[in-house]
């Protein structure tokens, strides 16, 4: 039983085998109150002793009643406008411009499983007994709006989910301006916000800061989660570890402007809340219509930061991400975007795809430049029709030739958008996203669709299906290069200029549906120049997201870790790529290169024919030792151990399911002189077992591996050399370790 409902005192206690979550409704105003959520405690038959209260000056709902400020009281959802005064989980305003809401308890329903979001990303079940779902009905009897609040548990997972959908039953419009997918108001200030942030090439770097009383917040105003937040915060202990104590996840599945925030008030309450960005936001809701908020996650660890990663990893790989690919070996693919950018023929392609053939790549994907007269990012985009003098064969007669080399093909396209002078531009013009009278601006020379108005998504559904269903298409890459501005839609009322940011995102979703739907088999793969759009919305649909532009194994180090937070291996775009680096014209070794890059999906991506032997050969090994290795990378347990921001060193590990296997990445960004000893304490692993490590004489027992940690100093015996004259590792030196029972 994972909801547990104390009818007389109308308390509710969701509970599995490791997290309680507890809840009820106020006797008088029938809102609700907030009792305990984190680790599991006992069901018992009141939770009444739970209620906090004390006599405070402040306004209060009942005359009489010292005690029924909402101001103190922590709530689930809570409402501005009458005794809280701290920031609402929702407003909603009437036609007579009064924004008070008093949702008031009306009744429950327990559903088994877990119901569908319909035109949204969220988690599912595969069966009825993997999850509970309490649904709470309130009412605003005066506004005659129903307010439904969904919470799901699943069995097995540390996790619940939420979301709220508004329900007119008036005959009278309203405005929804504020619409969070979950509010909680934890009895504690005493936590370190953990957010993911950054800019272009360098996104998803880890940064903690102790809370302070008043509002923080991370957010996106760009039209999509964007390089700067990721839709995802942690709450943790300062004295939480990647290995022990509690820390709360709070994740959402949307890839549109988003609010996570987190307000301390001044009696050591801090209220979290995460949903759509309330910034520019409003949603008229007409009569017996329904407002359906996205999906937030939340998650509860007492085993450290690993431990509610771990949850959100095993969760959005294997009930977010859907379909065909989903469990499936992904292929080791070449993308050609560094190696050629704009400047290619189908010769050079050919030329790429067979060599990387011949080292083991099994896709070959073309990027940028296929369509049009695109011949930088100036021009094209719209014109999805390949550019005959590149491609005299056409994108048919190339994945034809890439198939018979035994490789699958892949292509890259930016539905979104669209440049000035191409076919699609020059017929619908009043296709942008654009404000009345004003020039929009542009970003990478290029302009936005408006992807919340249906023809203009069946446009582009035709365009691309054109493509797609003649040519043998195993792979796409989604991209969207520019963020949204002067966004207003030509088809909406003044009075709904406020939709357009979400119902644009939904018109993302539903493109990606239709396409999914038609071509299952098409493994998708979304990008927003690198990492822009990386969240769990574009999961439902993608399940692998090309995590950044910057493809330099050091800086990698730090997108990396900081994405595995709460995204899994099976969904980080990473790869192998020319050095001089791209981006940061840094020289680090091809091993090491790769050392990082196969902690995600692994690929290349340069001019693999400019190889030297030597590096060819090693590719080979690389394409090889990963084939072995990817259902592990992929499907098992991955482990953060020494974090890159703290120092020179970064390790990381993923432990198979069985505990028979593990994979250990260890990696030393500069080199240093007569280095101290070292050890890395692995976990994960069975206590029990004796693990041989691959390649060395050495065998350990797990519960050394765990306690006395990995010896990393080499065994100098056959070393008499003197210091000087040894060989120095240099500077971005790592080293990957295979552990294997015996
Ligand atoms: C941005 C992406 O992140 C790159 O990988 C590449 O596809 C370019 N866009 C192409 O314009």
């Amino acid at each position: 039983m994972t909801i547990l409902i104390n009818e007389a005192n109308q308390e509710f206690h969701l509970q599995n085998n490791t997290i309680s979550y507890v809840f009820r409704v106020l006797e008088k105003s029938k809102q609700l109150e907030q009792l305990y959520y984190g680790k599991k405690i006992t069901h018992r038959s009141s939770f009444a002793h739970l209620i906090e209260r004390e006599v405070r000056p402040s306004s209060n709902m009942f005359e009489g009643d010292h005690t029924s400020s909402l101001e103190h009281i922590k709530q689930e959802y809570p409402s501005y406008g009458t005794t809280d005064f701290r920031y609402p989980a929702h407003a909603v305003t009437n036609k007579q411009g009064s924004h008070v809401t008093t949702f008031q308890y009306d009744h429950y329903e327990i559903q088994k499983g877990k119901p569908y979001l319909p035109g949204l990303p969220a988690t599912y079940v595969e069966s009825d007994q993997e999850a509970d779902t309490l649904l709470i009905t309130l009412k605003d009897p005066v506004l005659n709006l129903r307010l439904v609040l969904a919470y799901t548990i699943f069995a097995n997972r540390p996790v619940i989910t939420r979301h709220a959908r508004f329900i007119n039953d008036s005959d009278q419009d309203y405005q929804i301006e504020n619409a969070m997918s979950a509010s909680v108001d934890l009895a504690s200030d005493q936590f370190e916000l953990l957010q993911l942030n950054g800019a272009w090439a360098r996104e998803t770097h880890v940064e903690v800061n102790q809370l302070a009383t008043g509002i923080q917040s991370i957010s996106s105003t760009q039209g999509a989660s964007s390089h700067v937040h990721n839709p995802f915060f942690a709450l943790k202990r300062p004295e939480t570890t990647e290995h022990t104590g509690e820390v709360y996840g709070f994740s959402l599945i949307y890839s549109g402007n988003f609010l996570g925030q987190v307000e301390v008030d001044t009696y050591g309450v801090s209220r979290v809340m995460i949903g759509i960005n309330p910034f520019r936001f409003s949603w008229k809701l007409t009569p017996n219509q329904s407002f359906q908020t996205p999906e937030a996650i939340m998650v509860f660890s007492d085993k450290g930061l690993n431990g509610m990663s771990q949850a959100y990893h095993s969760l959005y790989r294997e009930r977010l991400a859907r379909g065909y690919w989903r469990d499936r070996a992904r292929p080791i693919l070449i993308n050609n975007w560094e190696a050629t950018y704009f400047d290619f023929n189908e010769e050079k392609v050919l030329e790429i795809a067979a060599t990387a053939k011949d080292l083991g790549v099994e896709l070959f994907v073309l990027d940028d430049g296929w369509f049009g007269e695109r011949h930088d990012d100036s021009s094209s985009l719209g014109d999805w029709f390949e550019n005959k003098n590149k491609l005299p064969n056409g994108i048919k007669g190339l994945s034809e030739k890439i198939e018979d080399l035994g490789m699958q093909f892949g292509l890259w396209f930016e539905p979104e958008m669209v440049s000035k002078g191409t076919k699609l531009f020059e017929e619908h013009p009043d296709w942008l996203i654009a404000s009345p009278n004003r020039e929009p601006s542009h970003g990478r020379n290029q302009y936005i669709l408006d992807f919340s108005r249906q023809e203009v998504v069946n446009h582009v559904y035709r365009l691309m299906d054109n493509i797609m269903r003649d040519a043998k298409i195993s792979y796409i890459k989604w991209d969207m290069n520019r963020f949204m501005t002067e966004v207003y839609s030509k088809v909406l009322p003044p009075d709904q200029q406020g939709e357009v940011f979400h119902r644009y995102i939904l018109g993302v979703y539903s493109l990606y549906e239709r396409l999914i739907k038609k071509y299952p088999k098409i493994l998708f793969e979304s990008c927003a120049g690198g990492g822009g759009r990386f969240d769990p919305g574009m999961l439902y649909y993608a399940p692998q997201t090309w995590t950044s532009d910057n493809t330099d194994a050091v800086e990698r180090l730090k997108i990396q870790y900081g994405i595995s937070m709460a995204y899994p291996l099976s969904s980080i775009g990473s790869h192998v790529s020319a050095i001089p680096n791209h981006q940061v014209g840094r020289m680090a070794p091809i091993e090491t290169r790769a050392n990082v890059a196969y902690f995600g999906t692994f690929g290349y991506e340069l001019d693999i024919t400019q190889l030297t032997d030597a590096e060819k050969t090693i590719v080979k090994q690389q394409t090889t030792f990963f084939k072995e290795r990817r259902e592990l990378i992929q499907k098992g347990t991955f482990h953060r151990l020494l974090n890159p921001f703290e120092s020179n060193e970064t390790a990381w590990m993923v432990v198979a399911n069985d505990q028979s296997e593990a994979i250990v990445g260890y990696y030393q960004v500069l080199a240093r002189p007569n280095e101290r000893y070292k050890r890395i304490k692995l976990t994960g692993l069975n206590p029990n077992q004796c693990y041989a490590i691959e390649g060395t004489d050495k065998t350990y027992y797990g519960d050394e591996l765990m306690n006395i940690g990995m010896i990393l100093a080499d065994n100098f015996t056959d070393r008499a050399d003197e210091y000087w004259s040894q060989e120095k590792p240099g500077d971005y030196n790592s080293k990957v370790f295979v552990l294997k029972t015996i």
